[in-house]
């Protein structure tokens, strides 16, 4: 482990051969949507996924209160499946392990796996199973961080991090012994559970590669041993070098050669998408002059795993303005989802995508294989207050989503000589161009497009206009 501090030393080089061409990652971008599951033990705390470090509970004592308890006698994936496929989502990515190191899957190299729960079977499998069913991609979360296993070195997130004998403990720990159990458990999980097409390591700190979203900074790594109570000015994280991240995306590129990796290996090159968190990306991530395609995973509230008490819900109408935000800006939306223990999405979670669902039925056309509008077309949205734009090129057609809706007359600056003709999306009625004397009564100049609205907002979550461009 390489104590972080005023972070110096180069990170891993890997060539870059080994990321994806732009082929394969044609599916991803056309897709826009997915569906994140956080789903272990954590769970059954009900109160955050990192539970387990921010009460600092030992391994044994969270494995003896939640592990033999764990009873998700209501889960259905056929039905989690469902509700992603109503919502309009293209692929899942599911955490097999998350820091608790608990695992979903029949793992042959630990016990601390969902077999010996009370469910008594691998929960992983039905799950792909049923997602792969109703024709979306698949995608495995893997925690590289792991609280359970016993050689995994205690740092400044982990539980033990405040114990007495920290250094001595961490004499008995053999990362070299838990970087053998990590490369093997990433092999059961691409070896054993059919196509996988998305790979989610999470996370290393810091992550300082070109064209990586800053989620992992050494300024936030502080922030979070700040809040941890551990010293902000001695931190120790963990990054490539300790995942032998390297060795790690070539046997992961070995297995499964389509397969999509994202940026949290900690290594500069190889990666084949960038993964903001939370919070939009401020530049379009690039490597060596070309854009990278990127996701941004966000919560509904702001808990991954679930959390009963948390109460920011996002609504319907918020959500489906962040799709379309994300999607103006070329990205992914990775929402995620916190199932409870007992094994069901909560009423909140399936109110939320029942509502993007009867949205995207009418509107999946602005999304889906949709990126970012031409730089004339995206001008005119943003000359709007609370619009933004998105843009199919096979249908050489722009979408404009309302994210309020304008009180008088729409102004699209310099579109006059673009647009063919205008539809409200959500039914294809026609939007006519103001009359003469209303353009004259707001000063709209020649190359503007000025749009007559209907006086009544349409009934759905973001309106959204067609533009048939020339
Ligand atoms: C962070 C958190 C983690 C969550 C992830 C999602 O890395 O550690 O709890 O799974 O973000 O992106």
């Amino acid at each position: 482990m390489e104590p972080v501090g005023d972070f110096v030393g180069s990170v891993q080089e890997l060539t870059p051969s080994l990321a994806v061409s732009d082929n394969e990652t044609t599916w991803f971008a056309d897709a826009r949507f997915g569906m994140f599951i956080h789903w272990g033990l954590y769970a059954a705390g009900a109160r955050h996924e990192w539970v387990q470090t921010n009460e600092q509970i030992p391994a044994e004592e969270y494995a003896a209160r939640y592990q033999h308890r764990f009873d998700p006698d209501l889960y259905d994936p056929q039905a989690w499946a469902a509700a992603a496929a109503d919502a309009g989502m293209g692929y899942l990515v599911i955490t097999a392990k998350h820091h608790e190191g608990f695992c979903l899957w029949n793992s042959a190299l630990t016990e601390f796996t969902a077999v010996h729960t009370p469910a008594g079977r691998d929960l992983l499998r039905p799950l792909l199973d049923a997602f792969r069913g109703r024709g979306l991609r698949t995608g495995i979360y893997y925690s590289l961080l792991d609280w359970h296993h016993p050689d995994y070195s205690i740092d400044t997130v982990h539980p033990l991090r405040h114990h007495p004998d920290r250094t001595r403990l961490n004499e008995s720990r053999d990362m070299d012994a838990y970087r053998a159990f990590l490369h093997g458990q990433v092999r059961e999980l691409l070896t054993d559970y059919g196509e996988i097409d998305v790979f989610w390591p999470d996370f290393s700190v810091p992550i300082d590669a070109p064209g990586v979203a800053r989620n992992h900074t050494v300024e936030q790594a502080r922030a979070i041993a700040r809040y941890l109570g551990d010293d902000p000015e001695t931190l120790e994280f963990k990054w490539g070098a300790d995942w032998d991240a390297a060795g790690l995306l070539a046997m992961v590129k070995d297995l499964r050669p389509s397969i999509l990796v994202n940026d949290r290996l900690g290594i500069s090159d190889g990666y084949d998408f960038v993964t903001p968190e939370q919070e939009l990306p401020d530049q379009l991530p690039a490597r060596d002059g070309r854009p990278l395609p990127w996701e941004i995973c966000q919560t509904f509230s702001g808990s991954w795993g679930y959390h009963r008490d948390e109460s920011s819900w996002k609504s319907v109408e918020d959500l489906v303005g962040l799709l379309a935000t994300t999607v103006s800006g070329g990205g992914n939306l990775l929402l995620n989802v916190g199932p409870t223990a007992r094994g069901e999405f909560d009423s909140r979670a399936l109110d939320r995508l029942a509502g993007i669902g009867t949205w995207m039925r009418r509107h999946a056309r602005s999304i889906r294989g949709c990126s970012r509008a031409p730089d004339d077309v995206r001008a005119a949205a943003e000359a709007l207050d609370g619009a933004v734009a998105t843009y199919s090129a096979s249908r050489r057609r722009g979408y404009l989503h309302l994210l309020r809706w304008p009180a008088g007359p729409l102004v699209l600056t310099g579109l006059a000589r673009r647009v063919r003709y205008v539809q409200l999306l959500n039914d294809a009625s026609e939007i006519l161009a103001a009359p003469a004397t209303e353009r004259a009564a707001i000063g709209a100049g020649p190359d503007d497009l000025v749009l007559t609205l209907p006086p009544r907002r349409p009934d759905v979550a973001v309106p959204v206009l067609e533009l048939f461009l020339d």
